[in-house]
C-alpha cells in the first residue's frame, strides 16, 4: 500500500436508535467502544491523518478516546445533518494542499479488518476510480443504502432506504458505508450535496450518483464476508456484533494453541492476553488487558478484568479484578478478589474468600470462608478458616502484617494495624488486638467452664434433655 491518506472516521450521530444516554458510538464491545474498534484499525493503516467528526455529546466522546488514540484529531460538524456534511467539515479541516486517498468508515461498523481494509484501498488504488464504495449482497437489506448498478453493471448511484422506491428497495446489495475517494474528488463535489431527501440530510451517499452524472466511473468491491459491514443503530445489532467480535477473538486465541471449551459462552476481550495450553472452561470472561500464562485453566463461570495469572494457576468460579495470581496457585470456587490481590506462586484462595489490597506469600494459604484486606502475608502461612482482617475502624484502613509461617486458628479475627510474627499461632476464636511475637502462641478466649448438667435442669423436657440423660446414664 503506498500514496498519501487521510482517514475520517464518522462519530457524530446520536444515535437515536439506540435508546441511549451513553452515545452510540461509545456503547462497548471487547472491552472496547465501537468506534475504538474502528480507530485501532484505522491506526494500523499508516494514514497520515486520522480524523473524527464528532458532534452529538462531543465532549463525552472525545474525552473516552483523547488519551488510547493520541493520533486522533477531534474535528466538529457543524449544524448541517447528514454523513455528507460530516466529510466535509473533516475534508476542510485537512491541510489544503493534502492530496491523496480519504479512507471514509463510520464509528458505529467496528467488524471491519485491517486486511478488509488494506485489500479495499489497494483495490481502490489499482482502478483508479475516483471514488470506490465497499459493498454486500445480504439476505435482508433493510436500513441500509441499496447500490443501484446499471444495464452494463457499473455502480450508477446509491439510493438510502427511506428514498427508494419498491423495486430499488429490492436490490439486496448494500452499502457498506465505507468508502475510498480521491481527496479532490470529495472537494469537488460534497458542495453540491443538498439536502432533498426523505431525512432532510446531506447525504454523502449522493457523491457516486454526482460522478456519473459527469461521465466518471464509480467503483465497487463486493466483500465476501458480509458481516465486516455490519452496523450497529439498535441494541439488538450492538449484541449481534457484539458476538462475532468475540467469536473472532476465540477463534484467533484457539489458534493460537488455547483451548476453548464453549466459544458461546466465553467472552474475550480485545485487549487479553493467554498463552498456548490455556485452557478456558465454559461461561467465563477474560475481560481487560487480562494476562493468562501456559497451562493455566480459568473456569467455569469466572470472570478476571485486568488480572494476571501464572503457569499452570487454576482460578474456578471466581470473580478478580486488578489481581495477580502466582504460578501454580488455585483460586475458588466462589471466591472474589478484589484490586490489588497478589497471591504468590503455589499460593492458595479457597472457597468463598474475599480479599482486597492483600500480598499473599508464596505457598500461604487462606483456604476458606476469610475476608483479608490491607494485608501483607508471608510465605507457607495458613489461616484457619474464617480468619478475618478487621482493617476498617469506620475511619481508616489499617494494614496487618503477618510472618512467613503463621498458622491461625479458626475464627481468628486481626484488628488492624497488627503484625504477628514470623511463625507465630493464634488460638481458635481468637481476637488480636495486639502485636503477637514470632514464635509465641496467641490466646484471647477466656478458658472454658462447663456447668454440669445445666440442660437437662432448666431444659426439661426437650429434646437436647432427653438425648443428654440418654448419653449420661449409658456413661
Ligand atoms: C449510512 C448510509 C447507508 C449505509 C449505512 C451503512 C448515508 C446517508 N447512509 O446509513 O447508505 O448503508 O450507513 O452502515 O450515509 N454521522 C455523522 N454525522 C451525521 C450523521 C451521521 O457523523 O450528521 C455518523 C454516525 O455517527 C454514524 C455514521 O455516520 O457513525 C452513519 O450514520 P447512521 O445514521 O448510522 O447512517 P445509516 O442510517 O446507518
Ligand atoms: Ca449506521
Amino acid at each position: 500500500m503506498t500514496g498519501n491518506l487521510a482517514i475520517i472516521i464518522l462519530a457524530a450521530g446520536q444515535g437515536t436508535r439506540m435508546k441511549s444516554r451513553l452515545p452510540k458510538v461509545l456503547h462497548p464491545i471487547g472491552g472496547r467502544p465501537l468506534v475504538g474498534h474502528v480507530l485501532t484499525t484505522a491506526a494500523r493503516l499508516e494514514a497520515q491523518h486520522i480524523e473524527v467528526v464528532v458532534r452529538h455529546e462531543r465532549d463525552q466522546v472525545v474525552a473516552a478516546l483523547s488519551e488510547e488514540y493520541p493520533a486522533a484529531v477531534f474535528i466538529d460538524q457543524d449544524e448541517v445533518p447528514g454523513t455528507g456534511r460530516a466529510v466535509q467539515v473533516a475534508i476542510d479541516a485537512l491541510p489544503d494542499d493534502f492530496e491523496g486517498d480519504v479512507l471514509v468508515l463510520s464509528g458505529d461498523c467496528p467488524l471491519a479488518d485491517v486486511d478488509t481494509l488494506s485489500a479495499f484501498l489497494d483495490e481502490h488504488r489499482a482502478s483508479g476510480a475516483p471514488a470506490t464504495l465497499m459493498t454486500a449482497v445480504v439476505e435482508d437489506p433493510r436500513g441500509y443504502g441499496r447500490v443501484i448498478r446499471d444495464a452494463d453493471g457499473g455502480v450508477d448511484r446509491i439510493v438510502e432506504q427511506k428514498d427508494a422506491s419498491d423495486d430499488e428497495a429490492a436490490v439486496r446489495e448494500i452499502n457498506a458505508g465505507m468508502y475510498a475517494f480521491r481527496a479532490s474528488t470529495l472537494r469537488r463535489y460534497l458542495p453540491e450535496v443538498g439536502v432533498d431527501n426523505a431525512q432532510g440530510e446531506m447525504y454523502l451517499t449522493d457523491v457516486p450518483g454526482l460522478l456519473r452524472r459527469d461521465g466518471d466511473r464509480v467503483a465497487a468491491s463486493v466483500v465476501s464476508d458480509v458481516t465486516v459491514t455490519f452496523g450497529v443503530n439498535d441494541r439488538a445489532q450492538l449484541a449481534e456484533v457484539g458476538r462475532l467480535l468475540n467469536a473472532r477473538i476465540v477463534r484467533r486465541w484457539q489458534l493460537e494453541g488455547v483451548t476453548v471449551i464453549d466459544p458461546a459462552t466465553t467472552w474475550i476481550d480485545d485487549d487479553a492476553t493467554l498463552a498456548p495450553d490455556v485452557t478456558i472452561l465454559p461461561n467465563s470472561h477474560i475481560l481487560g488487558a487480562t494476562t493468562i500464562a501456559a497451562g493455566a485453566t480459568v473456569g467455569p463461570d469466572t470472570t478476571l478484568v485486568n488480572c494476571e495469572v501464572g503457569e499452570d494457576a487454576i482460578v474456578r468460579r471466581s470473580d478478580a479484578t486488578l489481581s495477580v495470581i502466582g504460578a501454580g496457585a488455585t483460586v475458588g470456587p466462589f471466591s472474589y478478589l478484589r484490586a490489588n490481590t497478589v497471591l504468590g506462586a503455589k499460593g492458595k484462595i479457597g472457597a468463598y474468600v474475599e480479599t482486597k489490597n492483600a500480598e499473599i506469600g508464596e505457598g500461604s494459604k487462606v483456604p476458606h470462608l476469610s475476608y483479608v484486606g490491607d494485608a501483607t502475608i508471608g510465605r507457607g502461612v495458613n489461616l484457619g478458616a474464617s480468619t478475618i482482617t478487621a482493617n476498617y475502624d469506620d475511619v481508616n484502613k489499617h494494614r496487618t502484617e503477618i510472618g512467613d509461617e503463621v498458622h491461625t486458628g479458626s475464627h481468628t479475627v486481626l484488628v488492624a494495624p497488627v503484625r504477628l510474627g514470623a511463625g507465630a499461632k493464634t488460638g481458635a476464636g481468637a481476637v488480636v488486638r495486639k502485636d503477637v511475637p514470632a514464635g509465641a502462641l496467641a490466646m484471647t478466649v477466656a478458658p472454658q467452664r462447663n456447668i454440669e448438667g445445666w440442660v437437662e435442669k432448666n431444659r426439661a423436657g426437650t429434646g437436647a434433655a432427653d438425648a443428654a440423660s440418654r448419653e449420661n446414664s449409658a456413661e
